[in-house]
C-alpha cells in the first residue's frame, strides 16, 4: 500500500512538474517595416507597409560577402543587419552581423545581447570568447 501511495505521489508530481514559458508569437507571418506611415496598415513597432505591396527587396540584403574596413582602432569591424537595414525583418525577432577582424588580430568590444540567442559561425581563422 506504501509503494502504492508512493506511486500515485511520484505520479502527481511528474505531472505537475512540466513548466511552460515561451515569447508571445508574431502577430502576423511578415510585417515589412516602412520609415513613413503614409501607406502603412499596421502598427506593431514600427509602420508596416501594406502586405500587398511587400516585394522580394523587401526580405534581401546585400553586401554581406563584402568584408568591413578592419583598419580602425579595435581591428574590427562589424556589418549589422537589422530591420533599419532589412525591413522584411520586423516582428520576426532576429537579426544578424558580419564580423571581420584584422589579420594581425583584433576585437569586438564586450557587450550583451540581452534576452536574445547568438550563434556564430567562423569561416576563416580562430576566434577567443570570453563568456
Ligand atoms: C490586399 O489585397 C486583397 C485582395 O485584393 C484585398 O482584399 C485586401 O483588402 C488588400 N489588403 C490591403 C491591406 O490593402
Ligand atoms: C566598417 O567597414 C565599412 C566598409 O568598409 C566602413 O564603411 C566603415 O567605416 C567601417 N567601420 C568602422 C568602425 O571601421
Amino acid at each position: 500500500m506504501k509503494s502504492f501511495h508512493f506511486l500515485v505521489l511520484l505520479s502527481l508530481a511528474l505531472a505537475f512538474s512540466f513548466a511552460s514559458a515561451f515569447d508571445p508569437s508574431p502577430l502576423q507571418d511578415f510585417c515589412v517595416a516602412i520609415p513613413e506611415p503614409k501607406n502603412a496598415v499596421f502598427v506593431n513597432g514600427k509602420f508596416c507597409k501594406n502586405p500587398n505591396l511587400t516585394v522580394a527587396e523587401d526580405f534581401f540584403f546585400p553586401g554581406l560577402n563584402v568584408p568591413g574596413n578592419t583598419g580602425n582602432r579595435v581591428g574590427s569591424n562589424v556589418t549589422l543587419v537589422n530591420v533599419d537595414k532589412l525591413f522584411g525583418l520586423n516582428t520576426l525577432g532576429i537579426s544578424l552581423a558580419r564580423l571581420d577582424f584584422a589579420p594581425n588580430g583584433g576585437l569586438n568590444p564586450p557587450h550583451t545581447h540581452p534576452r536574445a540567442t547568438e550563434i556564430l559561425v567562423v569561416v576563416e581563422g580562430t576566434l577567443m570568447l570570453a563568456l
